[in-house]
């Protein structure tokens, strides 16, 4: 799939505007991107290291003041009628069918000392809905930054991602960690992001392929984290660390590591039959290798070893698969066709997993061959019919000038 020229994009948001809110004088115009993780999942929120790069596909909003102190309405391409709600009863928002996530963001601006007002604003999304892209990390962070911008509120890349992290956590329900809102605020094009998410130090590293792509391949089981696992394996991996800070202490460390990235793949094995429940000690190996093999896949993927790259992917979804368990029969699918395609150097989840999307690195000459193969294999296991899409990295939120 290519992703249609941005002035395409801001002319169908703009009529789209003027259908619901009557003209587009003095509209603004502001995106952010989706996101995809190379390596690096659901080690976000213990403190690890993720590999993500943002992409083209991503969420424009149109905005402007509307003159009134305190309402706020919302409309979107693909939806009918206008939500309202609000600054003062923000509370009230979260009955509402659509506009969660833009509520969540005010409520955190305002937290920050913004002095936000009534604004009318509209969505347009290419950011494929519950596909493990990021698709509400765009709509945060595209808010967060638009509603910033207007009411003078000048904030970082950074401190946008993490009110759209405490938006979702706190307003939404999900309690992610800051991988998504931190690749969609920060992204570069042509670069990923290797970014430590216990320190949020980060640093772009150019994403040169070769003669290769990366082909997105979407299960097209949508994956819907509030309702999934995610927040159950939260809990494990909290479980996990205070069960490794216990057996640390016991082999007297007065002060043992604070997340459970910090603690080495050796120390994982010197402690790790100690833990007492079966299902903690497999999150807990799967998060402390995780990180060390970040680690690796930035080094070869530096040193141009993309066949190394390609390994480390395979590995990690076999740990996310069996030790983590956050994949699910489709997943499955369509990792297992594309492995054994010949010109894929590596393919694994993407994201929260549960359903959602695959990340395949293919031979450029062998795209239309991959998809063929893939499908036809992908739809005869599961029924279901997949998508493809070519992946273009882009960059970070921004405001679009026309
Ligand atoms: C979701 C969350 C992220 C991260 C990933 C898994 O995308 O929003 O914070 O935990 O899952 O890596």
């Amino acid at each position: 799939m290519k992703e249609q020229p941005v002035e395409n994009k801001i002319l169908t948001l703009k009529k789209a505007f003027e259908a619901r809110f009557g003209s587009s004088e003095g509209l603004r115009f502001f995106a952010a991107p989706g996101r995809v993780n190379l390596i690096g999942e659901h080690i976000d929120y213990c403190g690890g290291l993720v590999f993500p790069a943002a992409l083209t596909l991503d969420t424009l909003v149109a905005i402007r003041k509307n003159g009134t102190p305190s309402t706020v309405r919302l409309a979107a391409t693909t939806i009918d009628g206008i939500r309202t709600f609000d600054i003062n009863n923000i509370e009230d928002a979260r009955s509402l069918d659509w506009g969660n996530y833009q509520a969540g963001v005010v409520r955190e601006l305002i937290r920050l000392g913004i002095d936000v007002g009534g604004f009318d604003a509209c969505y347009l999304t290419t950011v494929p809905f519950g596909a493990g892209l990021s698709s509400s990390a765009s709509i945060e962070v595209s808010t967060g930054l638009a509603v910033s911008e207007l009411f003078g509120g000048k904030l970082n890349g950074v401190e946008i991602a993490l009110a759209g992290q405490r938006a979702e956590n706190t307003f939404c329900g999900v309690n992610c960690g800051i991988m998504d809102q931190f690749a969609s605020a920060m992204g570069k094009k042509d670069h990923a992001i290797v970014l430590d998410c216990n320190t949020l130090d980060y640093k772009y590293v150019p994403l040169e392929l070769g003669n290769h792509v990366i082909i997105l391949a979407n299960t097209c089981k949508k994956h819907a984290l509030g309702a999934s696992k995610y927040n159950e394996r939260r809990r494990e991996v909290a479980e996990g660390l205070e069960e490794m800070q216990r057996i640390e202490k016991s082999r007297g460390v007065s002060e043992p590591h604070k997340t459970l990235c910090e603690y080495s793949v050796e120390e994982l094995r010197d402690y790790m039959c100690e833990i007492s429940d079966p299902t903690v000690m497999m999150r807990v190996i799967h998060v402390v290798t995780e990180n060390a093999r970040v680690k690796e896949a930035v080094k070869v993927l530096e040193a141009g070893k993309l066949d190394e790259f390609g390994e480390l992917l395979r590995k990690a979804n076999n740990s996310i698969r069996y030790l983590y368990e956050a994949t699910g029969f489709e997943l499955d699918a369509m990792f297992d066709a594309a492995v054994t395609f010949d010109g894929c150097v590596g393919a694994r989840m993407t994201g929260g997993g549960f359903g959602g999307c695959t990340v395949n690195i293919v031979a450029a000459d062998r795209v239309e061959d991959f998809k063929e193969y893939v499908g036809t294999r992908y739809t005869a296991a599961t029924g279901n019919v997949p998508e493809f899409y070519v992946c273009e990295t882009g960059d970070g939120a921004r405001e679009l000038f026309i």
